[in-house]
């Protein structure tokens, strides 16, 4: 269902790669909400050639940008004023761990490929509001949403140094909305999202595994990529004008509770 919530809004969508990423879903949720925008990956993403599908479907331009490189995100601005003048919104939904590609276990990373990581999942985050800063693109009132994942706070084996790279996207999002907020009134919030069967999500070993334990954690169960769209696009619109610094739990409720009934009933009777 549409409710016009974007009407007249303008914005940059990272990180759509295929119709199962969460970026996808955000395009085609904020194009139902009268959303326009442009659509970017790294150039490696963009080759696949489906973005071009998406693009077609929500009448928007495609610009491709390696989100660790000023200079193509710079290039990137420059086509949003262009087009637009000032934007109203940005999506960062990207991640990319090369340890985790790579199955090097946590307590041996290769430190090369961990700091690729954290320019990459994080540090790109960084690099984005930098540039949108100096480039004077937002409006006032803006948004700035980026995705994370609650291994930021617990420990969940296996997802590696994505960890990290999580903790500080969640710090950068607090400390750059600060001086965002400030500055332009623009607000900066993650939103920690359920796991979701995406491309991203999937590169993570036991994955599946991961998905069911929070299923059954979840009282509402795990939200799917098409309701984190649905958040991202409240966020976005005017209704959530003063929520900002924020990393905002999208997890059918996995965040607050310790254990769940099903999960304790798979382990039977305590014997004292
Ligand atoms: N899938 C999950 O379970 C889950 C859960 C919580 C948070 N997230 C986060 O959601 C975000 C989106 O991931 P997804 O699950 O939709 O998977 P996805 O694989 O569809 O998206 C990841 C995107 O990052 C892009 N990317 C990688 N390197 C890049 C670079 N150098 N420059 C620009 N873009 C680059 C990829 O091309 C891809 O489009 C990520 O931040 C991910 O960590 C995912």
């Amino acid at each position: 269902m549409s409710y016009n919530l974007l009407k007249g809004k303008k914005g940059i969508i990272f990180g759509a790669l295929n119709d199962q990423s969460i970026a996808w879903k955000v395009a085609e949720r904020a194009y139902e909400e009268g959303a326009e925008f442009i659509l970017t990956n790294a150039p490696v993403a963009i080759r696949m050639g489906e973005l071009d599908e998406l693009a077609k479907k929500t009448n928007s331009d495609v610009v491709p940008a390696d989100a660790t490189s000023i200079e193509d995100i710079e290039k990137l601005f420059d086509a949003a004023i262009k087009k637009f003048g000032k934007i109203d919104f940005i999506l960062h939904s990207i991640g990319m761990s090369i340890n985790v590609r790579k199955g090097i276990p946590y307590t041996e990373s290769n430190y090369e490929f961990y700091m690729k990581g954290m320019d990459i999942s994080s540090v790109s985050f960084h690099k984005v509001m930098k540039v949108a800063m100096q480039k004077e693109v937002m409006n006032e009132w803006g948004s700035i949403v980026a995705l994370s994942y609650i291994a930021a706070q617990r420990v969940f084996p296996n997802y590696n140094d994505m960890s990290n790279a999580k903790a500080l996207l969640e710090s950068i999002a607090r400390n750059f909305g600060y001086y965002f907020g400030e500055k332009n009134k623009v607000r900066v919030n993650t939103i920690s999202q359920s796991p979701t069967a995406t491309t991203a999500g999937s590169g993570v070993s036991g994955f599946d595994a991961f998905i069911n334990y929070a299923e059954d954690m979840s009282p509402l169960g795990n939200a799917s990529a098409l309701a984190c769209a649905d958040y991202c696009v409240s966020l976005f619109s005017d209704l959530t004008k003063y929520v900002t610094m924020q990393n905002l739990f999208h997890d059918g409720g996995f965040s607050s509770v310790g254990v769940s009934q099903k999960v304790m009933d798979r382990f039977g009777t305590l014997k004292m």
